[in-house]
């Protein structure tokens, strides 16, 4: 199944309250629609005759080699689109051979989720994505938390010093979960009395400071997600980040940013010598993948693909969304004579119909 029928299939199934709560984004959704309306504005220049008859998609992350360059980007509240949810993603992940980021806002705690993705595969890559917490004990734990289920990568996203206003929910009333649904990597947490859940608390206070302590709290490399100003790269990198995620959040937060594909060339300038590069927000296709990669990223994140996928058919679903990334992909990098992902190239990219 193509991408767009997961997707149709999805809205068929879906109570139209949650759809809206997946598919909608910020304020008028100009970021949501531009996010994937910039993949029109860039072509590949193939080159041909280099000889790609054996190709080799592998790609080298924190904390994980994996088969191909798309992972799983963290999004919150898989039971919502079915009953299985993060268990079903990650054991799809793990089958397929993708990094899943599981979230802090996950219904199910992250020990679970790690269980489901080795119940598939003997060395599947989870990463916890983590949001600071104002209190650092609570942050303390949650990185704890994400540690001792095994996780090999932690994401710290840094686009969220408060909620984005999500236009969709507002008229929808949807501001909760569902009874007999939580966020249940909140539960217990220090400070809290005993079975109880609190929220996942944004602070605008927090600051680069905070993010070195999470550096500092743990072994495990951290990348940090939602980088959209090369500087704020840099930053990233001298407080001890392993990579960076350039990314608005699929459009969730600032409705008055760029694409985020058109963030990423100078973001790559700034720090792709010195750690990994990913990107997400509107990666559709494996041309998608391609641009991103020639354009500097070492991986690409699909969140809302992934939630389609899971919401039309389970596990199936979420394995043929990865799986049809990697094939697309594997074919475009054949068809610019490419063997592997470092040769697709800048030079390889046009924008705007322009070549030189
Ligand atoms: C998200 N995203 C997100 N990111 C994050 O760091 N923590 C989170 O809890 C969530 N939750 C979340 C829920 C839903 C429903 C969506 C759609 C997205 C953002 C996500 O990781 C990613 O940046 C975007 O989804 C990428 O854009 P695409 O692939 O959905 O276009």
């Amino acid at each position: 199944m193509t991408l767009r029928a997961l997707h149709d299939a999805a809205r068929e199934k879906l109570d139209p309250v949650h759809y809206d709560y997946v598919a909608g984004g910020a304020g008028e959704e100009r970021v949501l629609a531009d996010n994937e309306r910039a993949f029109d504005r860039y072509r590949l220049l193939p080159r041909v005759l280099r000889g790609s008859g054996t190709r080799d998609t592998a790609v080298r992350l924190p904390g994980a080699r994996r088969a191909a360059p798309v992972v799983v980007a963290p999004t919150a509240f898989h039971r919502l689109m079915h009953p299985d949810g993060e268990r079903a993603t990650a054991r799809a992940a793990a089958a397929e051979g993708a990094v899943l980021v599981t979230g802090t806002a996950s219904t199910t705690a992250v020990g679970g989720v790690v269980e489901a993705a080795r119940a598939a595969a003997p060395d599947p890559a989870v990463w916890f994505q983590l949001y600071l917490h104002p209190r650092r004990e609570v942050t303390e734990a949650l990185v704890r938390r994400a540690e001792e289920a095994g996780c090999t990568a932690l994401v710290v996203t840094v686009d969220s010093p408060v909620f984005g206003r999500h236009t969709r929910d507002l008229r929808n009333g949807f501001t909760d979960l569902p009874p007999g649904h939580a966020a249940e990597n909140m539960r217990d947490l220090p400070g809290a009395p005993p079975g109880s859940l609190t929220d996942i608390p944004m602070s605008p206070a927090l600051s680069w400071r905070d993010l070195g302590e999470a550096v500092r709290m743990t072994s495990l490399p951290v990348l940090v997600k939602g980088i959209l100003h090369p500087a704020d790269a840099r930053l990233a990198v001298e407080h001890g980040a392993a990579g960076v995620i350039v990314s608005n959040h699929g459009g969730r937060q600032c409705d008055t940013v760029p694409a985020s594909v058109d963030c990423l060339p100078a973001v790559v300038g700034a720090v792709a010598e010195r750690v990994p590069v990913l990107l997400d927000g509107g990666v559709r296709r494996g041309g998608d993948v391609a641009v991103a990669l020639a354009l500097g990223a070492t991986a690409v994140g699909v969140g809302r693909p992934v939630m389609w996928g899971l919401a039309a058919a389970g596990e199936a679903g979420v394995r043929a969304v990865l799986a049809a990334l990697r094939d697309e992909y594997d074919h475009t990098l054949a068809l610019c004579g490419g063997r592997r992902n470092a040769d697709l190239t800048q030079d390889m990219v046009v924008r705007g119909g322009r070549t030189w």
